[in-house]
């Protein structure tokens, strides 16, 4: 049976027996750095990232391409591919195949597959009321990589950024597993406002978030200052900020912040309150970041409190 059971989930998941599931996911984009080998790495990171927030092993990934044979070398091509083997190999998968199309603009991305103990597994609809909420990566990669288009900014000054969305998932999700969670999901393309806010609609609760507390990369701030807010950006927040309270007490940079549509962003996980050390402690030993970011209150499906 396919996920009926499991309605809320960041990947598409299919019940093989008692103990495994199929858990397959996929994600492709358009370069967000210049550095091909980079953009590969990042483009894996975030395919896979579906399947970390589900707390699944990935096994295989096949490649999508886009690509304008006639107007770029092959040889950068060859280095999207090399960075995403790369960042495949380190989760423990392997590239199986992949396709690829002539296009006037290179786009890159996988299609994941990997396996998940449905008794183990991690959706969205598991928040309760009293659990807190840590996200495992800082905000602001859609302005820092609108700046960097604009070439207000360079890859050396978003260096912190770059190394944050080629980093895996992988640990967060192992130690996620390790310590028993509620509920996780990762924050992509509709940004911290709208996958918070989807969390808490599939769990039927509220999330109260500590606005001041969001952690941001270094210059992310100072563009959304300068107004470098990318349309994806606009388009969560005014999708989301009807399900917003305590907006109007807010700086306005914090809710750029909020709405940023991030590339391979962390992890979100709800955890009880009695786990918080655990969890805490475990992901520090990983290297993973980590910052209490919000908690879960009962009642109001869907909304997000700004306290600050
Ligand atoms: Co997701």
């Amino acid at each position: 049976m396919i996920s009926q059971e499991i309605p809320f989930a960041d990947a598409a998941i299919y019940r093989l027996n008692d103990s495994e599931a199929l858990v397959q996911s996929v994600d492709f984009f358009t370069p967000v750095v210049d550095d091909p080998y980079t953009y590969g790495q990042i483009a894996a990171a975030n395919a896979l990232s579906d399947l970390y927030a589900v707390g699944a092993r990935p096994l295989t990934a096949l490649n999508l391409v886009s690509f304008p044979v006639d107007c770029l070398e092959s040889d950068i091509l060859v280095k999207i591919l090399q960075g995403g083997a790369e960042r495949v190999h380190a989760a423990g998968a392997v590239v199986a195949g992949g396709h690829s199309i002539e296009d006037d603009e290179p786009k890159y991305g996988l299609s994941v597959t990997g396996l998940v103990d449905p008794r183990k597994m991690v959706t969205t609809c598991g928040c309760q009321p009293g659990d807190q909420l840590y996200l495992t990566k800082p905000l602001g990669t859609g302005l820092l990589t609108t700046a960097l288009r604009g070439e207000i900014l360079t890859e050396t000054d978003i260096s912190d950024a770059i190394i944050g969305m080629t980093m895996l998932n992988k640990a967060a999700a192992e130690v996620m597993l390790a310590v028993g969670v509620s509920a996780c999901t990762d924050i992509t393309g509709f940004g911290f406002i709208g996958h918070a806010s989807e969390m808490a609609e599939a769990s039927g609760v509220g999330i109260k978030v500590f606005i001041n507390d969001l952690p941001a990369y270094s210059q992310a701030l100072e563009m959304a200052e300068m107004g470098l807010v990318p349309a994806g950006s606009h388009r969560n927040r005014d999708f989301y900020s009807p399900r917003l309270n305590g907006h109007e007490n807010c700086d306005p940079l914090s809710l750029d912040l909020l709405s940023d549509a991030q590339t391979s962003g962390g992890l979100l996980i709800a955890v009880a309150k009695e786990k918080v050390d655990v969890l805490e402690e475990q992901l520090t030993a990983a290297a993973v970041p980590v910052y209490r970011v919000g908690e879960v209150i009962s009642g109001a499906s869907g909304r997000l409190f700004l306290a600050t």
